[in-house]
């Protein structure tokens, strides 16, 4: 790791997101093919949700990633996970992931799932590294052509 990337990664700040975060989500959301494609309505909705939850990683007063994730009853999802193009492999995406599932751990839910594509390694590795685990899968979830692994994080 570089002296500019470990510099980043000292100088984030985590915070849950607020509305005029939007334009810096959306800018990141569109970067990636692999996110869910959330609109500016769906931002809005997820912030506002008494359910949802969505956190940012800001260094220098700009977005570099946010991690969003839903909570019912004793169980909790992570909704969405993306990293600016430019600040990719620098540690950001295991340190918002593991934000979240702080959070979740301490609202005493018992697991934490998420779905992934079957293809896409980078998220796949992460969820592995921190012990999510493959429990199932879903076929052509992703807009008919591609599989979802439903990964799980169990605290019991
Ligand atoms: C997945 C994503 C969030 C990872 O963020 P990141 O900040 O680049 O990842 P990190 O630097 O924190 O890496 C943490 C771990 O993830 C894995 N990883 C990340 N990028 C990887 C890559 N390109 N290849 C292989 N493993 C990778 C590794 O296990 C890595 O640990 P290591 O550094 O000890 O090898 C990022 O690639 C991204 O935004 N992808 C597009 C959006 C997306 O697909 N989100 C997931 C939707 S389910």
């Amino acid at each position: 790791m570089g002296l500019r990337a470990r510099a980043l990664r000292t100088n984030l700040l985590f915070r849950s997101a607020q509305l005029v975060d939007i334009p810096g989500l959306l800018k990141i959301e569109a970067q990636h093919k692999t996110t869910p494609h959330w609109t500016r309505e769906q931002f809005v909705q997820e912030i506002g949700s008494p359910h949802a939850r969505l956190w940012v990683a800001e260094s220098q007063s700009e977005i570099k990633g946010y991690v969003g994730g839903w909570l019912v009853a004793s169980e909790a999802q992570i909704t969405t996970l993306a990293v600016e193009a430019a600040c990719l492999r620098q540690g950001i995406g295991e340190q918002l992931l593991r934000r979240a599932i702080h959070e979740m751990e301490k609202l005493d839910v018992s697991s934490v799932t998420l779905e992934v594509g079957r293809h896409n390694g980078s998220a796949l590795q992460l969820y592995q590294k921190l012990g999510f685990k493959i429990v199932g899968s879903r076929p052509n979830f992703y807009n008919g052509n591609e599989d979802a692994l439903l990964m799980e994080l169990s605290f019991k």
